[in-house]
């Protein structure tokens, strides 16, 4: 398949028709030592999956991509790359609306989705392998953007580029410009560190203020959703009780929620 994208120097194409999930292939890959930057694309994928082990439709029209990074930094600071990629889908995103000139309104979800007009429209999945010793990790970090379709049955609603008026958006011209974004915001976060991507993160949260509820394995707890800690982990408010959330699924309540511009 046509492979002949014009990436930043960091990263190195490894194209596919298809294939299991593009996740899967590039934790095989880092386990058999393929460079910090190596990029597993195809145009669709047979056993997509999302967080939580739940599927993740994967027909071709839409992006599936996974990074294989490597950053020397300790395995706790590593997971921050989730916001990291969060906030380059979301730039990337913004920036195909500027040149259609249409007006959107492009959040970012706790933990690491991309939404549309409150609609998902990008999810992300970040995985580790341990390396070197236990406070490294190879971290795969794998992007679905729905490009071309969404899925409608879903506990969260979805939707498309398309859907929301962004008719011509190619897999391979997205892909370029999330590369592009990615490089510049993986560079601040290595230079500036977490601070600022987590700002950057916050200018275009999702429910901010308004009251959330988080699923934990073992119980359910809601709250005012009130900042992001310095590690990521989600602050919520119940009555001047914080509570750090460091995994789990959020859902805000409709009846309470406005979006502002
Ligand atoms: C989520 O929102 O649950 C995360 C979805 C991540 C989907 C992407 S598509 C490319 C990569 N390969 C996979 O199997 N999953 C990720």
């Amino acid at each position: 398949m046509m492979n002949d994208l014009q990436l930043p120097g960091l990263f190195s194409l490894i194209a596919y028709d298809s294939i299991d999930s593009t996740n899967e292939e590039a934790k095989r890959l880092a386990e058999t030592g393929a460079a910090h930057g190596t990029l597993v694309w195809a145009q669709s994928q047979e056993q997509g999956h999302g967080r939580r082990g739940r599927s993740w439709v994967s027909d071709p029209g839409n992006l599936y991509c996974s990074f294989i990074l490597k950053p020397d930094r300790p395995v706790h600071e590593a997971s921050q790359l989730s916001f990291v990629l969060a906030v380059s889908v979301a730039k990337t995103i913004d920036k195909q609306f500027q040149n259609q000139n249409i007006a959107n309104h492009v959040q970012c979800k706790w933990p690491n989705d991309v939404l549309i007009g409150g609609k998902k429209a990008s999810g992300i999945l970040l995985e580790m392998i341990p390396r070197n010793n236990h406070d490294q990790a190879s971290i795969v970090a794998g992007i679905g953007v729905n490009i071309e379709h969404f899925p409608t049955n879903t506990e969260f609603q979805a939707t498309s580029l398309k859907a929301e008026g962004l008719s011509d958006v190619s897999t391979e011209s997205f892909l370029e410009m999330l590369c592009d974004q990615f490089s510049r915001w993986y560079a601040i976060w290595l230079t500036e560190g977490f601070q600022t991507i987590r700002q950057a993160w916050l200018d275009k949260a999702f429910g901010f203020g308004e009251t959330a509820t988080v699923r934990l394995a073992t119980e359910t707890y809601s709250g005012v959703f009130e900042t992001l800690d310095p590690q990521g982990s989600l602050i919520l408010n119940d009555h001047g009780n914080r509570r750090h959330i460091a995994a789990g699924d959020v859902y805000f309540d409709p009846s309470v929620r406005q979006i502002a511009d």
